[in-house]
């Protein structure tokens, strides 16, 4: 059976947006530009290492259709990257500029998103202090993400004080902006459920709602595997797909894909769940047809990985190709990039600076 594709790369979003230094009449559109928007989302990356595309299919594509709805705020959690990373701290700080030529890359466009960095906002870091009354270690303990984050780094008796407490800090980031909407997958629920706690308990402390809870915005997609379809994607394991790999690295990734260990011959029978490439067809491949007439031409035999690689390194190459000529411009370009950071964070200090005021005025901290 021969197959044809129609294959167009998706990349749309991306080649439509055009993001240039903001000047000072730009910066005064993307005030009133946001202010029109209800809704509130914030989102965050840690910022220890480049993003790859587990994030581009998880979360940045998502942000770039959200911020044409929303009123979107994009925090580079540099603190938050720290709490796990005290000891090396330069794998945070030498990834800031990355994390954000990345989004930009990708297309998110700092007229229409607000990208600022925690630790130039001193309000999320007092938020954090004062919530901290407001929690419990066992509560803290008991969060299954963070349980799970402290299984699997191994820390032992040994947890850095930041990364058991980190949730509290990540409420205050989320109601320093009044985010009403944070987009999560479903492992992230439980530290939505805990900001919601301190919400309602600072609130019954003022006896107003000075805080609002927030909703998450569960995404359908479902994660992307790594390359070796075995572990969590990780840049030092070589099992991910970094947004800014080369040519070469795309087709050398694709190469070492899992796929079925059983299917050794072409006319074998093949097994399409579990099998990586297949995943990320069905991830990046905007020819949903052509991809089920493959995976039924697989599942009965007569189609060979080298062929189905071949047509998933040929979409891979199309669709990070602008992407990565995109970020190479701005990664060029590191005093914009910190231009941009710089404009998003002062907007984020006025806006956290209010709500730091009310809950300081909620414990009754407020004499001058
Ligand atoms: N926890 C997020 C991550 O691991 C980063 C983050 C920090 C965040 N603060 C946030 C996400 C607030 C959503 C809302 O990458």
């Amino acid at each position: 059976m021969q197959v044809k594709s129609n294959f167009k790369p998706n990349v749309k979003c991306i080649d439509s947006v055009e993001v240039n230094c903001l000047d000072k009449q730009e910066s005064v559109q993307l005030a009133t530009d946001l202010s029109t928007k209800k809704e509130k989302v914030l989102t965050g990356d840690r910022a220890t290492g480049q993003l790859h595309l587990g994030h581009y299919v998880g979360s940045l594509q998502q942000r770039v259709k959200l911020q044409d709805m929303y009123h979107q705020t994009i925090l580079v959690a540099d603190m938050q990257g720290l709490t796990d990373n005290g000891h090396q701290p330069q794998k945070v700080a030498s990834n800031i500029l990355n994390v954000v030529a990345d989004y930009l890359a990708v297309g998110i466009d700092p007229l229409k998103t607000r990208i600022c960095l925690q630790s130039a906002i001193p309000a999320l870091a007092e938020l954090t202090m004062y919530y901290s009354n407001l929690v419990s270690i066992s509560r803290l303990e008991r969060n299954p993400t963070v349980k799970n984050e402290i299984r699997s780094k191994s820390f032992g008796r040994s947890i850095p004080a930041g990364f058991l407490t980190y949730p509290i800090s990540q409420a205050a980031d989320i109601t320093a902006f009044n985010a009403t909407l944070v987009p999560v997958g479903e492992d992230q629920l439980p530290m939505l459920e805990q900001t919601n706690e301190i919400v309602r308990r600072l609130n019954h402390i003022a006896g107003s709602a000075i805080l609002t809870e927030c909703k998450p915005l569960l995404s359908k997609v479902s994660r992307l595997p790594s390359t070796d379809g075995l572990s969590k994607m990780s840049k030092s394991m070589g099992n991910t797909i970094m947004l800014s790999a080369s040519e070469r690295e795309i087709t050398k990734a694709v190469k070492s894909m899992y796929t079925d260990p059983g299917h050794l011959r072409v006319e074998d029978t093949g097994k399409v769940e579990g099998n990586v490439v297949f995943t990320y067809l069905d991830a990046f491949h905007p020819d949903i047809d052509y991809i089920l007439r493959l995976k039924e031409q697989y599942r009965c035999g007569g189609l060979g990985d080298g062929k189905t690689k071949k047509i998933l390194e040929e979409c891979l190459q199309e669709t990070l190709k602008p992407i990565r000529e995109r970020r190479a411009m701005f990664i060029d370009d590191k005093a914009q990039l910190i231009d941009i950071l710089k404009r998003g964070t002062e907007q984020a200090q006025e806006e956290s600076n209010r709500v730091l005021t009310s809950v300081k005025q909620a414990f009754g901290l407020n004499l001058f």
